[in-house]
C-alpha cells in the first residue's frame, strides 16, 4: 500500500507517527509499576476529554469511573450490557441503524428486548420511546453517532426519558466521543463506551468502557460473564491494574493520542470536526450527490461522517477501486446500504489538505464510473467551508 494512503473510512483512522511509535515500547506486566503508571494516566486523560467534551469553554462533570478492556468496541457494548441485566429484565434497545439493532442483538442474549424502531437514517420517535420505556425497564440502550448512517441522535432528551423510570442509560459513543460534544452527568449516561480507533485517532484493540456510580451499584456481579465482569476490573482498577493480561501496546499508543487531543483542546477539536464534516456535506452536495439520513435539522447530521447516495446504478466495488487507485479509501454501505450509499469519515487528525484531496479523488472515482459529477465546484466548495 502506497505510503500516502489516506484512509477516510469512519474508523479505523489514520495514525500520527508518535502513536504508532508507542506501541514499539518494551514489554511489560500488567502487575509492574510502570504499566500501573500508564493505565491510571490513560484513564485520567480520558476522562479529562470527557470533562471538556462540551464544545465550549466550560467543563462538565462525568461522575463515574472509566475502564479499559481488551477487545473492540462490540465487546465493550456487550461487557455494558451483560453487567447490567439477568434473564429476568427487560431492556428497550433504540435502532435506527447498524449500532443501535447490533445492541438489541446483544441485549436478546442476556435478557428480554424491546426494539424501538426507526427506518435506518431517520430521528425516533421520542413518544414511542417514553410509551416503552417503564418502571419495569432495566436498561436503555442507544448510539450516540450511528456510523452507519451518518446520523447523529440526540441522548439529551433519551435520557430524560431513561431518568423519569429509574432506568439506566447505556449510549455507544464509539464515532462521537473525541469528536462531538458528550455530556456525561447533564445527559444522564450511566455506560459510555468508545472505541480508541475512531475520533480518538490511535489504533484498534482496546475500548474504554465509562460507568456511572448508579452502573456500578446495578451491576449483577457473579451472575454475569466472568472475563468481563466489570466488579472484577473496577476492584482491579483500583490500583491501577486490570484483572488479567492487558494489550499494553494499544494502552500506550492511547496514552500519546489522549496527549495530542489535550494539546489540541476538546473545543477546538469538536469545532474542527464540526467543520470539517460541513464541508464534506458541502463539496458532496455540490456534487449532486443525496446525503443519505433523513435529518430533522442540521444539527442531526454527524460531525464525523457524512453518508452519501451514489449516483442510479453505480457500481460500488469499480468506485472503491477507483478510490483506491487514487490512493484514498472510503467507508462502504453497510447491509442493505451496500450498493446504496458509501461514507466519508472526517475522524481524528485529518488536515483540511487531507479532506480536500478525498474530496477531489471521490470526485474522480465517480467519474471514472460513468457520472458526470462537477469535481472542481465539488471540491471549490469544501475548500471554501473547510479553510
Ligand atoms: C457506533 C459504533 N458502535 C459499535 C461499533 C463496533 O465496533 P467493532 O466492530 O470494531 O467492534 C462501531 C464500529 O464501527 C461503531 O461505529
Amino acid at each position: 500500500m502506497r505510503e500516502d494512503f489516506l484512509l477516510l473510512n469512519p474508523g479505523p483512522v489514520p495514525i500520527a507517527h508518535e502513536v504508532a511509535q508507542a506501541m514499539d515500547a518494551p514489554m511489560i506486566s500488567r502487575r509492574s509499576t510502570t504499566f500501573g503508571e500508564i493505565y491510571n494516566r490513560t484513564i485520567e486523560k480520558f476522562e479529562a476529554l470527557l470533562r471538556r467534551s462540551t464544545g465550549t469553554s466550560d467543563t462538565s462533570p462525568a461522575t463515574g469511573d472509566t475502564l479499559i478492556l481488551n477487545g473492540t468496541a462490540t465487546m465493550a457494548l456487550e461487557a455494558g450490557i451483560s453487567n447490567l441485566v439477568g434473564p429476568e429484565d427487560e431492556i428497550v434497545a433504540l435502532t435506527n441503524g447498524q449500532f443501535g439493532r447490533r445492541m438489541a442483538d446483544i441485549g436478546e442474549r442476556y435478557a428480554t428486548v424491546t426494539v424501538v424502531e426507526t427506518p435506518w437514517g431517520e430521528p425516533f420517535d421520542l413518544q414511542a420511546v417514553r410509551s416503552a420505556v417503564t418502571d419495569d425497564t432495566a436498561l436503555l440502550t442507544v448510539v450516540h453517532n450511528e456510523t452507519s448512517t451518518g446520523l447523529l441522535n440526540p441522548i439529551a432528551p433519551i435520557g430524560e426519558i431513561a431518568a423519569a423510570h429509574d432506568v439506566q442509560l447505556l449510549v455507544d459513543g464509539v464515532s462521537s466521543i473525541g469528536g462531538a460534544p458528550f455530556l456525561i452527568d447533564e445527559w444522564g449516561v450511566d455506560v459510555a463506551v468508545t472505541d480508541p480507533q475512531k475520533a480518538l485517532a490511535s489504533p484498534p484493540g482496546i475500548s474504554l468502557l465509562f460507568a456511572s456510580p448508579a452502573a456500578q451499584t446495578a451491576m449483577v456481579g457473579t451472575r454475569g460473564p466472568f472475563y468481563h465482569d466489570l466488579e472484577t476490573y473496577l476492584e482491579a482498577a483500583a490500583d491501577d491494574r486490570t484483572p488479567y493480561t492487558c494489550a499494553a501496546p494499544q494502552v500506550r499508543a492511547l496514552d500519546v493520542a489522549l496527549d495530542r487531543i489535550l494539546t489540541e483542546g476538546m473545543e477546538s477539536r469538536i469545532d474542527r470536526h464540526a467543520r470539517y464534516a460541513l464541508a464534506v456535506r458541502a463539496g458532496l452536495t455540490a456534487m449532486g450527490l443525496e446525503l443519505f439520513p433523513s435529518p430533522r435539522e442540521e444539527a442531526d447530521y454527524s460531525p464525523t461522517l457524512t453518508t452519501a447516495a451514489f449516483p442510479d446504478a453505480f457500481d460500488p466495488v469499480a468506485f472503491q477501486t477507483e478510490l483506491a487507485r487514487r490512493g484514498v479509501s472510503v467507508g462502504g454501505g453497510i447491509a442493505h446500504l451496500s450498493s446504496e450509499v458509501f461514507r466519508f469519515g472526517n475522524m481524528g487528525e485529518l488536515s483540511p489538505d487531507e479532506i480536500v484531496r478525498g474530496m477531489y479523488a471521490v470526485g474522480q472515482a465517480l467519474r471514472a464510473g460513468g457520472a458526470d459529477v462537477p469535481v472542481s465546484a465539488a471540491v471549490a466548495e469544501t475548500e471554501a467551508v473547510i479553510r
